[in-house]
């Protein structure tokens, strides 16, 4: 055998692994595509349906339904597919704090239905950074609800594109999963949980109704020459079998130092799953803080809520510099990760839909009883 073959011989056995524990770990009826980043699977997902549509609902507008604070590449990418494309527009999905996915949902699929439009939904369960998770049988209900366009015809019902990054190990495509009767695409970084930061990847998977639409998403991702490399099949195959575990792992750490921080600091108000949640399986590995604020007019109070974000990154990441780090990051093999999410992950976010709040990622690796002092400090000095 030539070194060409033995590498030939890796990339395919290597690919083969992967495959097959992106289909247990999802679920999935079909099999996985794998590309080099979360944000070219999504592109690809993203021509893949244009394509699809062109050739299938020839004419008829296509809508991207987005929500307003997702991830910034998210929202960023959708923009700049929809902007170079006549016929394709985004529409704006308010999800969480005062809004409802679901009732959100309803009121855009109503309206795109009587423009007999073609919806394809972009969303993330659970929500970043307010980590909520929507009522999910109410969303089965909203997203196969049979709808009427304007002269009474069927309306196209929607596709559901669903970014799983944040909770990977939830089954929801498998014939007995929550949206098995509506056509749906899950997609997630490698570069979190799968990988555990080793590599970029991301991949995508389809149930049975949605299994027709992987061939064009295919068809983009080799378009572009976007599929994964050699290297990252490799590192995935090898990551892939232990994530549920690291995912587990991490939840323990995080569920643990957010009940550390609600008794030290009960006044600070803590977005992350319920218990309740976390019984269903959503044990995501990162919650955001809304710290207890002063001041006499909502400018004072934004303002001392901005500084106090800052002064508490600051003493995390300079008293525990080798687990504490000020950067995006999530599903990671070690430390913890402090964000603002307003200046980082929705950059391209508008103003009025920004978090400025401070976002932490843990893992199950990491010495959470040195954070725990540290925090308790930081609650001392603030008093
Ligand atoms: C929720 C979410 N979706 C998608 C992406 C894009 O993935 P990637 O960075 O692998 O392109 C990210 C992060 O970067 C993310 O946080």
């Amino acid at each position: 055998q030539s070194p060409k073959d033995i590498d030939k011989n890796n990339r395919s056995k290597d690919k083969a692994s992967t495959l097959a524990s992106i289909k247990e770990i999802t679920n999935s009826y079909s099999n996985a595509l794998v590309a080099s980043s979360g944000l070219s699977m999504q592109y690809a997902i993203m021509m893949g349906l244009i394509d699809y549509a062109q050739e299938n609902h020839a004419g008829k507008p296509i809508k991207f339904i987005v929500p307003t604070n997702c991830y910034g590449g998210t929202n960023d990418q959708a923009r700049r597919v929809a902007a170079c494309l006549d016929n394709v527009e985004v529409v704006d999905l308010a999800v969480d704090g005062d809004h409802d996915m679901v009732s959100s949902i309803e009121t855009v699929l109503a309206k795109i239905a009587t423009e007999d439009a073609v919806p394809y939904i972009i969303a993330e369960i659970p929500t970043n950074p307010r980590v909520e998770v929507p009522n999910l049988q109410k969303l089965r209900e909203v997203l196969s609800t049979v709808r009427n366009t304007a002269n009474g015809d069927t309306a196209i019902d929607p596709v559901f594109i669903l970014d799983q990054t944040f909770c990977p190990n939830i089954h929801f495509l498998g014939e007995s999963d929550i949206l098995s009767a509506v056509r749906t695409i899950s997609y997630a970084s490698g570069s979190k949980f799968p990988s555990g930061g080793r590599c970029t990847a991301g991949y995508a998977v389809a149930n049975k109704k949605a299994d027709a639409l992987m061939a064009k998403i295919e068809l983009h991702l080799l378009l572009c020459d976007n599929e994964a490399t050699d290297l990252q099949y490799e590192i995935l195959a090898e990551q892939l079998p232990s994530m549920n575990q690291r995912i587990a792992d991490a939840y323990i750490a995080t569920s643990d130092f957010v009940n550390f921080i609600q008794d030290t600091l009960p006044t600070a108000k803590i977005n992350f799953v319920s218990e309740e949640l976390a019984k269903e399986g959503f044990t995501p590995s990162v919650f955001s803080l809304d710290l207890p604020t002063k001041g006499e007019t909502a400018e004072e109070q934004e303002e001392y809520k901005r500084a106090l974000n800052h002064k508490l990154i600051r003493m995390m990441i300079t008293q525990i510099p080798d687990e504490s780090k000020y950067c995006v990051s999530y599903g990671q093999l070690k430390g913890c990760y402090w964000t603002i999410p307003a200046t980082s992950t929705q950059g391209t976010t508008k103003e009025g839909d920004k978090d400025y709040i401070a976002r932490v990622a843990l893992s199950g690796n990491m010495n959470l009883e040195k954070h725990k002092e540290v925090f308790a400090q930081f609650v001392k000095e603030i008093e």
